[in-house]
């Protein structure tokens, strides 16, 4: 979610968000949102226009072997971290639930060998159950309320191969009392705790402090054990 937006971006980001909430519609503003901003990325407010720097680092230290295995990106927004996971050898399925941001996607990687579709977390395609071998979500748990927190956790849980490895990057909060207001909604240790019961050892926890913005981000990487 937004590392620090203008004001108005902000306010624009929760108008949308508590109009789509109020409707119990948790993700419809998405769309909305990427459909606003006309093809301006920095009306975008979590477009970083490159690779996440979480995600950056893990590649350097600990380089996967991508080998044309199938990798799959939950929420991939405008399509940076799809591109440089296809980069590193995966064979790259990126969706996400705003058929604008998808277009976005394509529009600006032409040439892409990433498969970008529009498909919501919430529906998924029972093909990709357990098909993955490298499942990458970037700070899209956080973004749905937690109402929905536990299924989209499934979700994501259910599309990992065993043995096949899971990375969250996302902020998270030290209490497990609900935060005061959203979006993002950092996660609890309680709601991760979730990807063991489904099967997840947990293999790397990164945490990154913020003082400036008083957040913890969090990079979790986990391993579907075989069933
Ligand atoms: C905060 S953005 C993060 C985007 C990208 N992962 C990044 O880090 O730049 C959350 C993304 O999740 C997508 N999203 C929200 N609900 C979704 C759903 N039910 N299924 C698929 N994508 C969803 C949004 O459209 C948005 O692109």
């Amino acid at each position: 979610m937004p590392e620090r937006p203008p004001d108005t971006l902000r306010q624009k980001l929760v108008s949308l968000a508590n109009e789509s909430l109020s409707k119990s519609d948790p993700y419809g503003w998405f769309d909305r949102l990427y459909s606003q901003a006309e093809g301006d990325t920095s009306q975008v407010p979590w477009a970083k226009l490159t690779t996440h720097p979480y995600l950056q680092d893990w590649l350097e230290k600990f380089p996967p072997q991508g080998n044309n295995r199938p990798a799959l990106i939950i929420g991939c927004g405008l399509g940076d971290d799809a591109e440089t996971l296809a980069k590193v050898g995966y064979k790259v399925t990126a969706f996400d639930v705003s058929p604008t941001a998808i277009a976005w996607c394509k529009e600006r990687f032409p040439n892409s060998s990433v498969d970008y579709l529009v498909a919501d977390a919430f529906a998924l395609e029972p093909s990709w159950r357990e098909a993955f071998d490298f499942v990458f979500e970037c700070r899209t748990i956080q973004a749905l309320p937690l109402n929905v927190r536990s299924i989209i956790i499934e979700a994501i849980a259910s599309t990992a191969a065993p043995g096949g490895t899971l990375l969250v990057i996302s902020r998270i909060r030290d209490t497990e009392d609900e935060p005061d207001n959203g979006p993002p909604w950092a996660v609890s240790n309680q709601e991760f705790a979730q990807f063991q019961q489904l099967g997840f050892q947990e293999t790397r926890r990164d945490l990154f402090e913020d003082s400036d913005r008083a957040v913890t981000e969090v990079r979790l990487e986990m391993r579907k054990l075989n069933n």
